[in-house]
C-alpha cells in the first residue's frame, strides 16, 4: 500500500468515526446511505462466496460530492449490512481525480472489479472534447474485501475516435465462455451511445461495435446489459432528453430498451425505470438463486437548483434504493422489493375499508410498509395521504405523487400514466419513500423530509384490502 493510500485510509477512518450520523433525524432505517459525506451510483453489485456485495460511489470528504472512492457494504441476506470500509482509493495515475463507476464479475475463485479512472488534466479545456482521460481499469480479489493492483485494460487512447472524452462505467458479463463489456459514451456529435467490447481472458479487450438508436440524448451513463426471461435488455442513464408531461420529468433519466435480434435498439421502445424524483444510474446482477436484482441510486445529479436534501445539514447526502427483484411481463420489466425485506416487518395493522376512509397514525422514525390490494376505485379519485406531507393520487388513469413544500424540499409533483390501479405498496423510510404500483409495473422513488414525528395516514376513494406494518431498522455493523 502506498503512503498516499495509507493517508487516505487513515483520514477516512477518522472522519467516519467522528461523524455521528446516528443522531440525525433523517438517518435511514432500511436504505443504504453513506457512513459520512456523499454517495452516488451503486457499483460492483454481486453475489460472491456467500455474500452480497454492494459498492458505491463515495465522496467521504465532501457532502456535496467531489473526489470519488468506492465504499463497500456486504450482507448475507439483503436485510442487515456490514460496512467494509473503502474498497478503492483514487491513488494511481489512472484515477487520481476519481475512481468512477463500474461493475463486478464474480467467478468461482476470483472477484473482478471493472471501473473507470477519471483524470482531469490541468489547463484550459472543455473537459468534453479535451482534457479528460478515462481509462478502463481492473482489480481482482480472492476474498471480496482486499483488492490487488490496478491494471489498465483499455487505455483512453484506444477508444474509437468518434467519441469525445466522455466514456465510462464498464459493465462486464460472461456469455458462452466469452466476456463482454458495455461502456457508456458521448459521441462527437453530442449523441449518447454504448461501446461494446469482447474478451477471452478479461485482460485483452477488443472493440466490437457501437449501439445507438436515432438521437436520444447527448450522453449515456452507467449502461447495463442482461437477459431476463429469455429477453435481452440494454439499460442506460441518458442525459439531454427533453422534458414531457408524463415522461422524462427529471433533469436526467434512466431506463431500458429491449434489444432486437440484430442487436439494435429503438428509441421508441425506451421505458423509464422509475417515475420519482430521485432515481438514477441503476445496476442489476444475479445472485445464487438466479434472481436478477436491481439497485439504483436514490438521487439525481445536477438537481440542486430545483430540489435539495435536508440531510446535508446532518453531514451526509443520498442513499440507494432497496434491492428490487426484476421480472418480465408483457415485454415490460416489473420491479418489486426483494422478498427478504419482509423480514423487517413488525406488528401488522389491518386497514378496514368498510368506512371508505381509513386513517391510522404512523411513526415517521419507525418506517412502514403499506400494502393495499384488490383496489376498486369507487370515487373519482383514489388517494393515500401521508399526513399532508406526501399525497398519492390516482385519477383518470394518471398516478401522481405530490409533496408539501417543507417535505418536498423543492419536489412538487411527478406523474405516470397507468390504465388500472390494482395494488400499491409503499415502503416509507425516515426520509425516503418508494411506491410500487401494480406489483411493480410503475415505481416512484423519492427522498422526502417530513417535519412531524408521526403522520396521519389516510386512504380514501375506493374498496381495498390493506395491511400496514411498522418496520424494524436494518442492522449496520462496522
Ligand atoms: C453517474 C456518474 C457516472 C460516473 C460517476 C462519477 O452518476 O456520473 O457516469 O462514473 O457518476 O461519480
Amino acid at each position: 500500500m502506498s503512503t498516499l493510500t495509507k493517508v487516505l485510509e487513515r483520514n477516512i477512518k477518522v472522519i467516519e468515526k467522528n461523524a455521528d450520523l446516528t443522531e440525525g433525524r433523517f438517518r435511514l432505517g432500511h436504505h443504504l446511505m453513506p457512513p459520512v459525506g456523499w454517495l452516488n451510483d451503486p457499483n460492483g453489485l454481486c453475489w460472491y462466496k456467500g455474500r452480497y456485495h454492494v459498492f458505491f460511489q463515495y465522496a467521504p470528504f465532501d457532502v456535496e460530492g467531489g473526489l470519488k472512492f468506492w465504499g463497500h457494504y456486504t450482507s448475507e441476506d439483503l436485510v442487515d449490512w456490514k460496512y467494509e470500509g473503502t474498497a478503492l482509493y483514487p491513488d494511481s495515475p489512472y484515477d487520481c481525480h476519481g475512481v468512477y463507476s463500474g461493475s463486478a464479475l464474480a467467478e468461482s475463485e476470483k472477484l473482478h472489479l471493472f471501473f473507470t479512472g477519471n483524470v482531469k488534466i490541468d489547463g484550459d479545456y472543455d473537459y468534453i472534447n479535451e482534457g479528460r482521460e478515462t481509462s478502463t481499469l481492473h482489480v481482482e480479489s480472492e476474498d471480496g474485501i482486499h483488492f490487488g493492483d490496478k491494471e489498465e485494460i483499455i487505455s483512453f487512447e484506444k477508444y474509437p475516435e468518434e467519441f469525445t472524452c466522455h466514456i465510462r462505467d464498464p459493465k462486464v458479463w460472461k456469455e458462452n465462455d466469452r466476456y463482454f463489456m458495455v461502456l457508456g459514451g458521448r459521441l462527437k456529435g453530442d449523441k449518447g451511445a454504448v461501446l461494446v467490447y469482447e474478451s477471452e481472458n478479461l485482460k485483452e479487450w477488443k472493440f466490437k461495435h457501437i449501439t445507438t438508436p436515432e438521437a436520444f440524448g447527448y450522453m449515456w451513463e452507467c449502461p447495463d446489459y442482461f437477459e431476463l426471461d429469455g429477453k435481452k435488455f440494454l439499460s442506460v442513464s441518458p442525459q439531454g432528453l427533453k422534458r414531457e408531461e408524463f415522461r422524462f420529468q427529471n433533469i436526467y433519466q434512466s431506463g431500458y430498451f429491449p434489444v432486437k435480434e440484430d442487436g439494435s435498439v429503438d428509441e421508441r421502445d425506451f421505458r423509464e425505470w422509475d417515475m420519482g424524483f430521485d432515481f438514477y444510474a441503476p445496476q442489476t446482477f444475479t445472485d445464487n438463486s438466479g434472481r436478477r436484482l436491481l439497485i439504483g441510486w436514490m438521487g439525481m445529479p445536477d438537481a440542486e437548483e430545483e430540489y435539495t436534501n435536508k440531510t446535508i445539514d446532518e453531514g451526509w447526502q443520498h442513499c440507494l434504493t432497496v434491492p428490487r427483484e426484476l421480472r418480465v411481463k408483457d415485454g415490460k420489466i416489473f420491479q418489486y422489493p426483494a422478498k427478504e425485506l419482509e423480514r423487517l416487518r413488525k406488528e401488522k395493522t389491518i386497514l378496514d375499508d368498510e368506512k371508505s376512509i381509513v386513517e391510522v397514525r404512523v411513526e415517521v422514525n419507525e418506517g412502514f410498509d403499506l400494502l393495499i390490494e384488490d383496489i376498486a376505485v369507487t370515487d373519482r379519485s383514489f388517494q393515500i395521504s401521508m399526513g399532508g406531507q406526501m399525497l398519492f393520487k390516482y385519477e383518470n388513469e394518471i398516478a401522481e405523487i405530490g409533496f408539501s413544500e417543507i417535505a418536498g424540499a423543492g419536489r412538487n409533483k411527478r406523474k405516470a400514466k397507468v390504465s388500472e390501479l390494482n395494488n400499491i405498496r409503499i415502503l416509507a423510510d425516515t426520509s425516503a419513500v418508494e411506491l410500487y404500483l401494480n406489483d411493480g409495473e410503475i415505481v416512484f422513488s423519492t427522498r422526502y423530509y417530513p417535519d412531524r414525528e408521526d403522520l396521519q395516514l389516510k386512504v380514501k376513494g375506493g374498496k381495498f384490502m390493506g395491511n400496514l406494518w411498522n418496520l424494524r431498522k436494518m442492522i449496520f455493523t462496522k
